[in-house]
């Protein structure tokens, strides 16, 4: 058995020991069904707890079945994602709900080879329905237990590098507990969410593994895991437009395929455009502007590309190129508009509400 085993078996007692005396109270804890623990770890893959708990108990509310998400109206879907990010994993979750509904019958499958093939569902989420909904044997293993395990262990291995999780992966599944897979993997989370904390401050004092971690002992807590550098993203510029056109907003809808498919936005064109520039566009889509009234610069990150974004708020008159949606407050509002354009969402508002 490899010494990086060894070391983390010694974690298994102490830690679900912890586990029972600290564990953290949450939805998904206290009643407990594949379906459940799925959206949550879709909905925590990216976002911390405290702001996943209101997006999960509306979700539940709207959709508290499998089958329900499965016939889900989609801007309805969308509205609920708002603001979590990552659309296409709402999709997802709908398109995998709808062959959970159809091709199981509703019932959630138990075997990982199922679980896996079911869209928008990969190592991890699988891992973790099966340890938690289903009690298996399965490691879950995520940035937080990654984390965990690099410092345990003390492994120098760049985490960031597939071959290397893939190791880590297996070494937890060699370690974990047998009889309490579920909640040995939700203790890890917890551990890594509360006590071995990222960016130099983990808890050791508190920690069930403070006697036998390899990090702790060597004081090299801050060096793990290794990340080995990242590749810079790669930037955008665009000019954004919100028109206003008496009290409604100009929105068309993105294309079915790519970044943020299908949802609705903005209109914007590439390159920053100065007043002039930006008034032949106008003047290119039928429109002519009456009021400027305020420049805003934004900016928003996605997992590759980082948008730099110039808004020019304007009073205008005229259509505006076909499929362009013309929208009062109230329609405006059941929209799905990503949260990279949040900042243009939030003058409309300050708008609106200066009107009222
Ligand atoms: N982070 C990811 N999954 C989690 C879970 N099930 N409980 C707490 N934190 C988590």
């Amino acid at each position: 058995m490899s010494n990086e085993i060894q070391q983390l078996k010694r974690l298994s007692a102490p830690l679900l020991a912890w586990y029972d005396e600290n564990r953290r109270v949450l939805p998904w804890r206290e009643e407990v069904s594949a379906y459940r623990t799925w959206v949550s770890e879709i909905m925590l893959q990216q976002t911390r707890v405290s702001a996943v708990l209101p997006y999960f108990a509306r979700f539940m509310a709207a959709f508290p079945t499998v089958e329900a998400l499965a016939e889900a109206d989609t801007e309805r879907l969308m509205k609920l994602w708002e603001g979590l990010g990552y659309y296409s994993r709402a999709r997802n979750l709908q398109k995998a709900a709808q062959i959970v509904a159809q091709r199981y019958s509703g019932r959630f499958p138990e075997t990982y080879e199922e679980i896996i093939a079911l869209p928008g569902i990969g190592d991890y989420t699988a891992g973790a329905i099966l340890s938690i909904a289903f009690g298996k044997r399965v490691p879950a293993v995520d940035g937080n237990v990654l984390r965990v395990a690099a410092r345990i262990t003390g492994s120098r291995l760049d985490v960031l590098d597939a071959k290397n999780k893939k190791l880590f992966r297996s070494w937890m599944g060699s370690a974990m507990s047998a009889e309490r897979p579920g909640e040995y993997n939700q203790a890890l989370m917890d551990l890594g969410a509360t006590v071995c904390l990222p960016s130099g401050k983990p808890l050791c004092r508190i920690c069930p593994a403070w006697d036998f971690c390899a990090a702790h002992r060597e004081g090299c807590q801050e060096e793990l895991p290794v990340r080995a550098k990242k590749k810079e993203k790669r930037r955008e510029h665009l000019t954004v437009f919100v028109l206003l056109r008496e009290d409604e907003v100009a929105l068309r809808k993105r294309p079915n395929t790519g970044l943020l498919a299908g949802l609705w936005e903005y209109p914007h064109v590439p390159g920053t455009l100065n007043e002039e520039d930006a008034a032949a566009r106008l003047s290119d889509w039928g429109m002519t502007p009456l009021q400027w009234e305020k420049r805003l610069e934004s900016h928003h990150e996605f997992t590759h590309i980082r948008w730099e974004m110039t808004g020019y708020v304007l009073r205008v008159r005229g259509e505006g190129p076909d499929g362009w949606l013309w929208t009062d407050e109230k329609a405006r509002r059941r929209l799905a508009i990503p949260s990279a354009f949040a900042r243009f969402t939030q003058e409309i508002e300050n708008t609106y509400e200066e009107r009222e």
